[in-house]
């Protein structure tokens, strides 16, 4: 089936509807954020303050580029700011869906931890319309009001799962 890789800005959603996709299709999923931690030993925070985003947006590339066939990937807001992540996003195999939410919605259930640097909302504002287009470019699909079953038959639309 290829992968289905989930887009989208910070707190979006991206992992809870991913977790709820794999769980629901028994299909494996991958976290980008969640390989960068294992293979820094590090969070998310700690990389960005030590080695600056450069560095991350490497190590994104480098977990993208590892991934197998056949799962669902939730990736992190910002892979779409790199041109070989965008081109790995519109791969054949890759089915990527855009979960397209308002800022003040993301906004209002960010939570600021160990996995997301520490920026101020109008930093995060000026991120979320420069993204917008970006987001647009790579997704195969955009969902706005997303359910568990709206997600289940775009999917199964587009591929034999
Ligand atoms: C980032 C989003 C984060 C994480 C990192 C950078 C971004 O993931 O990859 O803090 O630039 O938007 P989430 O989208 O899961 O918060």
């Amino acid at each position: 089936m290829g992968r289905v890789v989930i887009i989208g800005f910070m707190a979006c959603g991206k992992s809870w509807w991913s977790k709820k996709l794999s769980e629901s299709l028994q299909i494996p999923m991958y976290e980008i954020d969640d390989i960068i931690i294992e293979t820094e030993n590090r969070t998310i925070r700690e990389i960005f303050t030590e080695e600056g985003e450069a560095y991350f947006r490497n190590q994104e590339e480098k977990a993208l580029q590892s991934l197998p066939l056949d799962c669902i990937v939730s990736t992190g807001g910002g892979v779409v700011e790199r041109e070989p992540n965008r081109n790995w996003l519109k791969k054949p195999e890759n089915f990527t869906i855009w979960l397209s939410v308002p800022f003040q919605q993301c906004y209002s259930q960010l939570v600021v931890g160990d996995n997301r640097p520490q920026l101020t909302r109008k930093k995060l504002e000026e991120m979320w319309r420069f993204r917008q287009p970006l987001y647009r470019e790579c997704a195969d699909t955009e969902l706005q009001l997303i359910t568990l079953d709206k997600l289940i038959s775009t999917i199964k639309r587009r591929k034999h799962v």
